[in-house]
Protein backbone atom coordinates (compact mmCIF):
# COMPACT_ATOMS: atom_id res chain seq x y z
CA UNK A 1 0.00 0.00 0.00
CA UNK A 2 1.53 3.34 -0.89
CA UNK A 3 1.79 6.50 1.87
CA UNK A 4 -1.34 8.11 1.86
CA UNK A 5 -1.18 11.82 0.45
CA UNK A 6 -2.65 14.37 2.99
CA UNK A 7 -3.71 18.08 2.18
CA UNK A 8 -2.83 20.86 4.79
CA UNK A 9 -4.30 24.07 4.84
CA UNK A 10 -2.83 26.69 6.72
CA UNK A 11 -4.50 30.26 7.71
CA UNK A 12 -4.25 31.66 11.28
CA UNK A 13 -2.39 34.64 10.62
CA UNK A 14 -1.54 36.68 7.38
CA UNK A 15 -0.29 34.20 5.02
CA UNK A 16 -2.31 32.02 3.23
CA UNK A 17 -1.46 28.46 2.84
CA UNK A 18 -0.96 24.62 1.15
CA UNK A 19 0.60 21.74 1.07
CA UNK A 20 0.64 18.20 0.47
CA UNK A 21 2.86 15.08 1.75
CA UNK A 22 3.14 11.79 0.88
CA UNK A 23 3.32 9.56 4.09
CA UNK A 24 5.50 11.63 6.38
CA UNK A 25 9.16 11.79 5.31
CA UNK A 26 7.99 13.12 1.29
CA UNK A 27 7.05 16.65 1.22
CA UNK A 28 5.54 16.53 -2.51
CA UNK A 29 4.30 20.12 -2.54
CA UNK A 30 3.63 23.85 -1.01
CA UNK A 31 2.16 26.93 -1.69
CA UNK A 32 2.35 30.25 0.47
CA UNK A 33 0.76 33.88 -0.35
CA UNK A 34 1.78 36.53 2.02
CA UNK A 35 -0.69 39.44 2.48
CA UNK A 36 2.39 41.48 4.34
CA UNK A 37 1.65 43.86 1.61
CA UNK A 38 -1.83 44.62 2.13
CA UNK A 39 -1.19 44.95 6.19
CA UNK A 40 1.51 46.85 5.67
CA UNK A 41 -0.69 50.11 4.89
CA UNK A 42 -2.25 49.89 8.79
CA UNK A 43 1.35 48.66 10.06
CA UNK A 44 0.20 45.41 11.24
CA UNK A 45 -2.40 42.58 11.10
CA UNK A 46 -5.73 43.97 10.69
CA UNK A 47 -8.00 40.48 11.32
CA UNK A 48 -10.72 41.24 8.64
CA UNK A 49 -8.88 42.24 6.46
CA UNK A 50 -6.69 38.81 7.06
CA UNK A 51 -9.93 36.21 6.71
CA UNK A 52 -11.39 38.21 3.27
CA UNK A 53 -7.50 37.91 1.67
CA UNK A 54 -7.93 33.85 3.03
CA UNK A 55 -10.89 33.61 1.18
CA UNK A 56 -9.96 35.28 -2.05
CA UNK A 57 -6.46 33.16 -1.82
CA UNK A 58 -7.16 29.61 -0.55
CA UNK A 59 -8.70 28.56 -3.66
CA UNK A 60 -5.17 29.41 -5.62
CA UNK A 61 -2.59 28.14 -3.29
CA UNK A 62 -4.98 24.68 -2.90
CA UNK A 63 -4.35 24.35 -6.95
CA UNK A 64 -0.70 25.55 -6.78
CA UNK A 65 0.12 23.14 -3.98
CA UNK A 66 -1.81 19.95 -5.92
CA UNK A 67 -0.31 21.39 -9.59
CA UNK A 68 3.41 21.01 -7.56
CA UNK A 69 2.62 17.91 -6.35
CA UNK A 70 1.18 16.50 -9.51
CA UNK A 71 -1.72 15.03 -8.09
CA UNK A 72 -5.42 16.00 -8.27
CA UNK A 73 -8.07 16.65 -5.10
CA UNK A 74 -9.19 12.90 -5.73
CA UNK A 75 -6.12 11.51 -4.62
CA UNK A 76 -6.12 13.00 -1.43
CA UNK A 77 -6.95 10.63 1.50
CA UNK A 78 -6.43 13.18 4.26
CA UNK A 79 -7.89 16.76 4.88
CA UNK A 80 -6.06 18.94 7.51
CA UNK A 81 -5.57 22.22 8.40
CA UNK A 82 -4.89 24.73 11.55
CA UNK A 83 -7.47 25.30 13.89
CA UNK A 84 -5.67 27.56 16.38
CA UNK A 85 -4.20 29.34 17.91
CA UNK A 86 -4.54 32.36 15.74
CA UNK A 87 -7.22 35.28 14.25
CA UNK A 88 -10.43 33.50 14.86
CA UNK A 89 -11.94 34.45 11.86
CA UNK A 90 -8.73 33.71 9.77
CA UNK A 91 -8.51 30.04 11.46
CA UNK A 92 -12.40 29.82 9.94
CA UNK A 93 -11.28 30.09 6.48
CA UNK A 94 -8.99 27.64 6.19
CA UNK A 95 -10.85 25.09 8.72
CA UNK A 96 -13.78 25.51 6.90
CA UNK A 97 -12.44 25.08 3.02
CA UNK A 98 -10.60 21.72 4.28
CA UNK A 99 -14.20 20.36 6.61
CA UNK A 100 -16.13 21.10 3.09
CA UNK A 101 -13.52 19.43 1.22
CA UNK A 102 -13.24 16.12 3.39
CA UNK A 103 -17.35 16.44 3.34
CA UNK A 104 -17.90 16.71 0.05
CA UNK A 105 -14.93 13.71 -0.90
CA UNK A 106 -15.78 11.66 2.15
CA UNK A 107 -12.26 11.66 3.10
CA UNK A 108 -11.61 12.36 6.95
CA UNK A 109 -10.84 15.94 8.38
CA UNK A 110 -7.72 16.10 11.09
CA UNK A 111 -7.30 19.61 13.02
CA UNK A 112 -3.75 20.48 13.14
CA UNK A 113 -2.41 23.11 15.97
CA UNK A 114 -0.22 25.69 14.78
CA UNK A 115 2.24 25.46 17.58
CA UNK A 116 2.79 21.98 16.53
CA UNK A 117 3.60 22.83 13.19
CA UNK A 118 6.16 25.82 14.01
CA UNK A 119 7.50 23.36 17.06
CA UNK A 120 8.00 20.34 14.33
CA UNK A 121 9.27 22.49 11.36
CA UNK A 122 12.91 21.59 12.29
CA UNK A 123 12.30 18.21 11.40
CA UNK A 124 10.65 18.46 7.95
CA UNK A 125 11.54 15.08 5.97
CA UNK A 126 12.25 13.27 8.67
CA UNK A 127 10.37 9.97 9.96
CA UNK A 128 10.83 10.70 13.71
CA UNK A 129 10.64 13.36 16.06
CA UNK A 130 13.87 13.03 18.23
CA UNK A 131 14.34 14.14 22.03
CA UNK A 132 14.87 17.98 21.86
CA UNK A 133 13.91 21.18 23.83
CA UNK A 134 11.80 23.69 20.93
CA UNK A 135 12.68 27.03 21.01
CA UNK A 136 9.39 28.74 18.97
CA UNK A 137 10.17 32.35 18.35
CA UNK A 138 7.52 34.00 16.02
CA UNK A 139 5.62 36.71 15.78
CA UNK A 140 2.73 35.59 18.36
CA UNK A 141 4.67 33.33 20.51
CA UNK A 142 7.88 32.41 22.49
CA UNK A 143 7.90 29.33 23.68
CA UNK A 144 10.34 26.68 25.48
CA UNK A 145 9.06 23.15 24.90
CA UNK A 146 10.56 19.97 26.53
CA UNK A 147 9.82 17.35 23.43
CA UNK A 148 10.33 13.35 24.45
CA UNK A 149 8.75 12.72 20.72
CA UNK A 150 6.14 13.50 19.04
CA UNK A 151 3.01 14.34 20.59
CA UNK A 152 4.87 14.59 23.85
CA UNK A 153 5.56 18.07 24.64
CA UNK A 154 5.53 20.06 27.88
CA UNK A 155 5.50 23.57 28.13
CA UNK A 156 8.68 24.60 29.97
CA UNK A 157 8.63 28.40 29.63
CA UNK A 158 6.65 31.16 28.04
CA UNK A 159 6.24 35.07 27.44
CA UNK A 160 4.39 36.99 29.69
CA UNK A 161 3.68 39.77 27.73
CA UNK A 162 4.80 40.57 24.40
CA UNK A 163 6.36 37.77 22.03
CA UNK A 164 10.09 37.93 20.52
CA UNK A 165 8.62 38.72 17.48
CA UNK A 166 5.75 41.10 18.29
CA UNK A 167 9.21 42.94 19.91
CA UNK A 168 10.75 43.24 16.91
CA UNK A 169 7.54 44.30 15.05
CA UNK A 170 6.73 47.11 17.92
CA UNK A 171 10.47 48.02 17.73
CA UNK A 172 10.49 48.94 14.10
CA UNK A 173 6.97 50.55 14.33
CA UNK A 174 8.79 52.91 17.11
CA UNK A 175 11.66 53.12 14.13
CA UNK A 176 9.61 53.84 11.30
CA UNK A 177 11.14 51.06 9.47
CA UNK A 178 8.03 49.71 8.57
CA UNK A 179 5.99 46.28 8.62
CA UNK A 180 7.10 43.47 9.01
CA UNK A 181 9.37 44.79 11.20
CA UNK A 182 11.90 41.89 12.10
CA UNK A 183 13.57 41.60 8.72
CA UNK A 184 13.71 45.71 8.40
CA UNK A 185 15.45 45.84 11.78
CA UNK A 186 17.89 43.20 11.43
CA UNK A 187 19.22 45.03 7.87
CA UNK A 188 19.61 47.61 9.83
CA UNK A 189 21.41 46.61 12.98
CA UNK A 190 24.01 45.03 10.54
CA UNK A 191 26.08 48.35 10.30
CA UNK A 192 25.66 48.78 13.75
CA UNK A 193 27.43 48.08 17.49
CA UNK A 194 25.23 46.28 19.91
CA UNK A 195 27.29 47.01 22.89
CA UNK A 196 26.53 50.81 22.40
CA UNK A 197 23.22 51.09 24.01
CA UNK A 198 23.07 48.97 27.49
CA UNK A 199 19.56 47.93 27.33
CA UNK A 200 17.27 45.52 30.04
CA UNK A 201 17.79 41.30 29.45
CA UNK A 202 14.47 41.27 31.67
CA UNK A 203 14.04 37.86 33.21
CA UNK A 204 17.55 36.31 31.81
CA UNK A 205 17.87 35.34 35.51
CA UNK A 206 14.69 34.86 36.72
CA UNK A 207 15.31 30.80 37.37
CA UNK A 208 12.68 30.19 35.17
CA UNK A 209 12.17 29.78 31.50
CA UNK A 210 9.74 32.91 31.00
CA UNK A 211 10.52 35.50 29.00
CA UNK A 212 9.48 39.33 28.70
CA UNK A 213 9.96 41.28 26.24
CA UNK A 214 7.56 44.41 26.87
CA UNK A 215 10.54 46.21 29.31
CA UNK A 216 12.76 46.09 26.64
CA UNK A 217 10.32 47.80 23.85
CA UNK A 218 9.33 50.27 26.23
CA UNK A 219 13.12 51.36 27.23
CA UNK A 220 14.11 51.69 23.62
CA UNK A 221 10.64 54.25 23.26
CA UNK A 222 12.26 56.47 26.28
CA UNK A 223 15.73 55.83 25.09
CA UNK A 224 14.80 56.99 21.32
CA UNK A 225 14.34 60.99 22.01
CA UNK A 226 17.85 61.23 23.44
CA UNK A 227 19.28 59.56 20.03
CA UNK A 228 20.51 61.07 16.68
CA UNK A 229 18.87 59.60 13.40
CA UNK A 230 22.32 58.43 12.65
CA UNK A 231 21.90 56.25 15.88
CA UNK A 232 19.60 53.97 14.56
CA UNK A 233 21.93 51.15 13.24
CA UNK A 234 23.38 51.21 16.98
CA UNK A 235 20.07 51.26 18.72
CA UNK A 236 18.67 48.41 15.96
CA UNK A 237 21.55 46.15 16.67
CA UNK A 238 21.82 46.89 21.24
CA UNK A 239 18.12 45.84 20.84
CA UNK A 240 18.34 43.15 18.95
CA UNK A 241 21.46 41.68 20.90
CA UNK A 242 19.36 42.19 23.82
CA UNK A 243 16.64 39.99 22.57
CA UNK A 244 18.83 37.70 21.10
CA UNK A 245 21.24 37.20 24.69
CA UNK A 246 18.19 36.41 26.60
CA UNK A 247 16.77 33.84 24.49
CA UNK A 248 20.00 31.93 23.92
CA UNK A 249 20.65 31.99 27.47
CA UNK A 250 17.19 30.78 28.42
CA UNK A 251 16.89 27.74 25.59
CA UNK A 252 20.66 26.59 26.38
CA UNK A 253 19.68 26.72 30.09
CA UNK A 254 16.77 24.77 29.68
CA UNK A 255 17.93 21.91 27.46
CA UNK A 256 20.78 21.59 30.31
CA UNK A 257 17.84 21.40 32.75
CA UNK A 258 15.64 19.30 30.58
CA UNK A 259 19.03 16.28 29.63
CA UNK A 260 18.23 17.18 26.40
CA UNK A 261 21.47 17.20 23.81
CA UNK A 262 19.13 19.20 20.96
CA UNK A 263 17.64 22.71 20.87
CA UNK A 264 15.46 22.85 17.92
CA UNK A 265 14.58 26.42 16.67
CA UNK A 266 11.62 27.59 14.63
CA UNK A 267 8.92 30.50 13.92
CA UNK A 268 10.16 33.57 12.06
CA UNK A 269 12.35 34.85 14.73
CA UNK A 270 14.43 31.83 13.78
CA UNK A 271 15.47 33.18 10.44
CA UNK A 272 17.37 35.63 12.58
CA UNK A 273 21.17 35.76 11.97
CA UNK A 274 22.47 36.61 15.19
CA UNK A 275 20.36 34.51 16.84
CA UNK A 276 21.85 31.57 14.73
CA UNK A 277 25.25 32.61 15.03
CA UNK A 278 25.26 32.78 18.81
CA UNK A 279 22.86 30.04 19.35
CA UNK A 280 25.08 27.71 17.82
CA UNK A 281 28.66 29.38 19.81
CA UNK A 282 26.49 29.13 22.77
CA UNK A 283 25.28 25.44 22.60
CA UNK A 284 28.22 24.19 21.03
CA UNK A 285 30.48 25.33 24.29
CA UNK A 286 28.00 23.16 26.65
CA UNK A 287 28.17 19.98 23.92
CA UNK A 288 24.53 20.96 22.79
CA UNK A 289 23.32 20.64 19.26
CA UNK A 290 21.22 23.41 17.27
CA UNK A 291 18.61 22.71 13.94
CA UNK A 292 17.21 25.42 12.75
CA UNK A 293 14.05 24.72 10.80
CA UNK A 294 14.65 25.58 6.76
CA UNK A 295 14.57 29.41 6.64
CA UNK A 296 11.18 28.80 4.26
CA UNK A 297 9.51 27.11 6.83
CA UNK A 298 10.27 29.81 9.82
CA UNK A 299 7.76 32.17 8.63
CA UNK A 300 4.03 30.79 8.22
CA UNK A 301 3.26 27.61 6.09
CA UNK A 302 1.33 24.92 5.10
CA UNK A 303 4.17 22.19 4.58
CA UNK A 304 4.78 21.96 8.90
CA UNK A 305 1.48 21.47 8.71
CA UNK A 306 1.33 18.65 6.59
CA UNK A 307 4.17 17.29 8.43
CA UNK A 308 1.90 17.37 11.73
CA UNK A 309 -0.80 16.18 9.96
CA UNK A 310 0.81 13.11 8.82
CA UNK A 311 2.49 12.41 11.52
CA UNK A 312 -0.54 12.41 13.43
CA UNK A 313 -2.21 10.33 10.66
CA UNK A 314 -0.02 7.43 11.06
CA UNK A 315 -0.56 7.74 14.98
CA UNK A 316 -4.13 6.71 14.36
CA UNK A 317 -5.84 10.09 14.77
CA UNK A 318 -7.94 12.11 13.45
CA UNK A 319 -10.70 14.83 14.31
CA UNK A 320 -14.85 14.96 13.76
CA UNK A 321 -16.09 17.67 11.24
CA UNK A 322 -18.00 19.12 14.67
CA UNK A 323 -14.44 19.96 15.83
CA UNK A 324 -14.14 24.05 16.58
CA UNK A 325 -11.48 26.56 16.20
CA UNK A 326 -9.20 27.65 18.99
CA UNK A 327 -8.12 30.69 18.81
CA UNK A 328 -5.80 30.87 22.21
CA UNK A 329 -2.99 28.33 23.04
CA UNK A 330 -4.83 26.30 25.91
CA UNK A 331 -2.99 23.42 27.12
CA UNK A 332 -4.58 20.47 25.46
CA UNK A 333 -1.21 20.38 23.57
CA UNK A 334 1.29 19.70 26.49
CA UNK A 335 1.04 16.40 27.90
CA UNK A 336 2.38 15.27 30.99
CA UNK A 337 5.66 13.49 29.53
O1 LIG B 1 6.40 32.62 12.57
P1 LIG B 1 5.80 33.88 12.08
O2 LIG B 1 5.20 33.86 10.70
O3 LIG B 1 4.79 34.48 13.11
C1 LIG B 1 3.72 33.87 13.71
O4 LIG B 1 3.28 32.77 13.33
O5 LIG B 1 3.28 34.52 14.70
O6 LIG B 1 6.95 34.96 12.12
C2 LIG B 1 6.73 36.32 11.89
C3 LIG B 1 7.56 37.07 12.89
C4 LIG B 1 7.38 38.57 12.77
O7 LIG B 1 7.24 39.11 14.07
C5 LIG B 1 8.67 39.02 12.10
O8 LIG B 1 9.04 40.34 12.42
C6 LIG B 1 9.66 38.03 12.70
O9 LIG B 1 8.96 36.80 12.70
N1 LIG B 1 10.89 37.92 11.87
C7 LIG B 1 12.11 38.24 12.31
C8 LIG B 1 12.99 38.06 11.21
N2 LIG B 1 12.25 37.61 10.15
C9 LIG B 1 10.96 37.53 10.57
N3 LIG B 1 12.54 38.68 13.51
C10 LIG B 1 13.86 38.92 13.63
N4 LIG B 1 14.75 38.78 12.63
C11 LIG B 1 14.36 38.35 11.41
N5 LIG B 1 15.24 38.21 10.42
ZN1 LIG C 1 3.22 31.05 13.11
Amino acid sequence: MSAPLVLALETSCDETAAAVIEGVACLRGSAVTSQAAVHAVYGGVVPEVASRQHLTQIRGVVTEALSAAGVGLTQIEVFSATTGPGLASALLVGASAAKGLALALEKPFLALNHIEGHLLSPFIGAEDIPECVGLVVSGGHTLLIDVAGMGRYRLLGRTLDDAAGEAFDKVAKLLELGYPGGPRLEEEARSGHPARFDLPRSMKCSGDHDFSFSGLKTAVRYLLPKTQPGDRPDLCASFQEAVVDVLVHKAVRAAGLSGRRLIAVSGGVGLNLRLRERLVCAAAEDGLEVRFAAPAWCTDNAAMMAYVAAQRWKSGQSSGLEEDIFPTLGADLFKAI
